[in-house]
């Protein structure tokens, strides 16, 4: 199972490159928006994410532990990423407001990963 944990996590550092590098490559457009990358990138993390809890907690990987509370907060801004993703598919361009908000969530997300110990 450590082999399978292993490679979710590898999909999910895909899909942070995918959601990540989705915003970025937009950033001297003058028409800013959600683009496939970033949809896909989030609901990859989405899956990815609940899926790397799930083995985690079930206990079937020694040494994994779940923090719960920082599970959580990942997991609503996740939530709010992948609504705004969504609604951006759906509208004419440009949504400036829209892709600025995914990147920054995007990016407080990282920073939660890395320093939320
Ligand atoms: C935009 C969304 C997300 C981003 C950018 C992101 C980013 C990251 C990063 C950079 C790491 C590696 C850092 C580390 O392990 O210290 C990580 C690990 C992890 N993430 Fe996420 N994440 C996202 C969403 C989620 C969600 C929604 C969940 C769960 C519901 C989740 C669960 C996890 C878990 C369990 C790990 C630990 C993997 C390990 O054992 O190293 N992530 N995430």
């Amino acid at each position: 199972m450590e082999f399978v944990y292993n490679l979710l996590v590898v999909l999910h550092f895909i899909g942070l490159a995918s959601l990540l590098g989705g915003f970025i490559v937009q950033m001297k457009s003058p028409d800013k928006g959600v683009n496939p990358a970033m949809l896909h990138g989030a609901l990859t993390q989405l899956v990815t994410g609940v899926l790397l809890v799930g083995i985690a907690s079930a206990g079937l990987v020694p040494g994994e532990e779940v923090d719960h509370a920082k599970i959580a907060v990942k997991l609503v801004i996740v939530l709010i990423i992948t609504a705004l993703a969504f609604v951006g598919r759906k509208r004419p361009l440009p949504q400036t407001g829209i892709w600025g908000a995914i990147g920054v969530l995007t990016l407080a997300n990282i920073v939660i990963a890395v320093f939320w110990n």
